[in-house]
């Protein structure tokens, strides 16, 4: 009930609404009203209350509502379903734990805060609460295993787009889906997966995003590499804006790939945003490090590198972290 009020006031924004309207239309006393109302007020809400008017919402907290995030929201199905928490360790881990039984597709995952926030190669990645966007696509998609690569791809030009859309900032990807300002890391994107060997089951797409930490919530060296986009605009991000305006544009791209099978369709504009073609780049395996000229991208968004001996390389994005050979970028 409570967010069905907290709905009907935003849809309502700057008109008061009577205790006596929502009532009729909510069919519960006046008095609970006041009280839902009063705790949404705890909730950090600024719901104004006057006599013989009612009540009109001035100003949302900045807490990832799940009620707020779906009236922004312009998708089919992702994110129709929001499992939102205050603190986990991880929302990818929660999503393979929450895949072993059902979900809708698209469901989506979002918290304050990770206590064990998780990065690609095993890295960990801090989540401090509510400075980022910390959240997980769940999908199932009709796909073999193979192809599940693509999706991050899709999910980085996703959050890019939607980060410019708003932000007008000039952000690149960094082979194959850090998103990089200033040459720091401002996001980066994590893709887990339960497969059979021909048929995928769950994708858990997760996506890291500094929006608002300050210098002081980069630990040790961590400032020599990430950035975030308050750090690098000045301005403090509605979290809750993004969040709807990146699942939106991902939606778009991510049904495109369905019908036509690959991200051939979108490799162009990847390669447009991709900041490591033309450079030289060092490629990190576990055992050894090597340095190439990063050169092309292929169809299936794998790099093509041309090693110091003449030969082309082709990379998929598994085991490799790739950095330039003076530092990150
Ligand atoms: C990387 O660049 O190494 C990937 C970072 C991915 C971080 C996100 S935050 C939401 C989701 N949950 C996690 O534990 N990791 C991903």
């Amino acid at each position: 009930m409570k967010d069905n009020i907290l709905r009907e006031l935003i849809n309502n924004k700057n008109r008061y609404l009577s205790g006596q309207e929502l009532s009729a239309k909510f069919g519960i006393s006046r008095t609970a009203i006041w009280k839902h109302i009063n705790k949404l007020k705890e909730e950090g809400y600024v719901i104004e209350s006057a006599t013989n008017k009612g009540y009109v919402l001035i100003e949302s907290p900045d807490i990832l509502n799940p009620v707020e995030i779906k009236e922004l929201l312009k998708t089919k199905f992702i994110g129709r379903d929001i499992i939102y928490l205050d603190s986990v360790d991880s929302t990818n881990s929660y999503g393979k734990r929450m895949a072993e039984g059902d979900f809708w597709d698209g469901t989506v995952i979002i918290a304050e805060e990770q206590t064990s926030g998780r990065g690609r190669l095993g890295r960990d990645w801090v989540s401090p609460k509510g400075k980022g966007i910390w959240m997980t696509i769940m999908l199932k998609p009709d796909i073999k295993p193979n192809l599940a690569s693509q999706v991050t791809l899709i999910a980085a030009v996703a959050v890019l787009k939607a980060i410019k859309s708003i932000y007008n900032m000039d952000i690149m990807i960094k082979w194959p889906n850090d998103l990089v300002v200033n040459g720091k890391k401002v996001c980066g994107i994590l893709t887990e997966l339960g497969a059979e060997i021909e048929r995928i089951n769950y994708l858990c797409v997760g996506i890291g995003i500094n929006a608002n930490s300050e210098e002081s919530d980069f630990i040790n060296k961590a400032l020599d590499t990430a950035t975030s986009i308050k750090i690098a605009t000045s301005i403090k991000v509605e979290r809750k804006e993004l969040i709807a305006r990146i699942l939106t544009v991902f939606e778009n791209y991510y049904s495109l790939f369905l019908e036509k099978g690959s991200i051939g369709f979108m490799i162009e504009e990847y390669k447009k945003y991709l900041i490591n073609i033309g450079k030289e780049v060092r490629l990190i395996t576990k055992n050894e490090e090597i340095q190439a000229k990063a050169e092309d991208i292929t169809n299936e968004g794998h790099l093509l590198v041309r090693l110091k001996d003449g030969t082309l390389k082709e990379i998929s994005s598994g085991e490799v972290s790739v950095r330039g050979i003076y530092g990150y970028v």
